[in-house]
């Protein structure tokens, strides 16, 4: 199985409000919110699915109604417009990696396999796991693993880094966590865990990418248009949510010359809608997984 998706049924019911209409998945991966999404439309509806890895371009939907696209989901303003479309009914982000590229261990995303230092979604591009730990300076390194990883002991493992790469450079996930064997073996695998994290969100960028794609998506959405974004870890929701309240990711929120908050989008629900226990034992991937629902004002 590529990918088993999440919160499927509840993500799609949101998104497709018009059969009719004009539909775009940002992380197409195994293809399971697309094929739904396809299943709620009329012959007259369209989807266009983003994903940026060449891996799940096999999984592409026979369906004249489908358009693969192999993309960054940051040109997705570009992207549509070079289909001859300016404005869609609706937007789904299920953001992160797929089990797919968890599972594949050369692909360098587990912590549990060795593998060369990748954690590249897009093979093709140039910034990969190694080029970061072996050439960042430290303290680029230590706010990586501060604002994205959100470890405390940031400043300590960049050093470490640094002073070890001086004799001989970190080619591997083994390289790398060897360095910190140190660590009790019962806090290893949330360490472990929140060091990769960081390492991946600066190879793909992801937060940057996130941003990017929401702002175009307000421009290319419909009024009445729906935005629907899963996340899996804090620092993704948290943009989210202040996007969709507040149409900005920091700072006070503006008001308007009447004391009002300038808005763009309606939040549906303040509380982010999280899958059921049935579908956490099913799927250990939705444990972490968080719905918002914006629509266009
Ligand atoms: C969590 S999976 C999506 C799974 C999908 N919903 C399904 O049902 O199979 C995320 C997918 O989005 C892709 N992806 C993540 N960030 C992306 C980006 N910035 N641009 C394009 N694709 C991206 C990944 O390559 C991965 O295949």
């Amino acid at each position: 199985m590529y990918h088993n998706p999440v919160l499927l049924k509840q993500s799609v019911d949101a998104l497709v409000i018009n059969p009719d209409g004009i539909y775009v998945d940002c992380t197409f991966g195994g293809g399971g919110h697309s094929r739904e999404i396809l299943s709620r439309l009329s012959d007259k509806g369209k989807l266009f699915s983003f994903d940026q890895d060449l891996d799940a371009l096999k999984n592409a939907i026979d369906d004249p109604r489908f358009t693969l696209v192999n993309q960054n989901f940051r040109f997705l303003e570009n992207s549509m417009m070079a289909y001859g479309i300016s404005q869609v009914d609706g937007i789904l982000a299920d953001l992160g990696v797929s089990s797919h590229q968890f599972d594949e261990a050369e692909r360098g995303f587990s912590t549990r396999s060795n593998a060369p230092l990748d954690m590249r979604m897009n093979v093709m591009q140039g910034l990969d796991a190694k080029k970061i730990i072996n050439d960042y300076e430290e303290e680029d390194l230590a706010d990586i693993f501060y604002h994205y990883g959100e470890l405390r002991e940031a400043r300590k493992l960049a050093r470490e880094i640094v002073h070890h790469r001086k004799s001989k450079k970190i080619e591997t996930t083994e390289d790398l966590k060897s360095l910190f064997s140190y660590i009790p073996a019962f806090k290893q695998n949330k360490f472990f865990a929140q060091v990769f994290q960081a390492i991946r969100i600066e190879v793909n960028q992801e937060l940057e990418v996130l941003k990017e794609m929401l702002v175009q998506s307000y421009k290319i959405l419909k009024p009445g248009g729906r935005l629907v974004v899963i996340s899996y870890h804090s620092l993704e929701d948290r943009l989210v949510k202040r996007f969709l309240k507040n149409g900005m990711f920091e700072g006070e929120p503006q008001r308007d010359v009447y004391g009002n908050y300038a808005k763009a989008f309606e939040l549906l629900q303040t509380k982010a809608i999280i899958p059921d226990d049935n579908e956490i034992e099913e799927n250990s991937r939705a444990r972490s997984a968080k719905m918002r629902i914006g629509t266009k004002l």
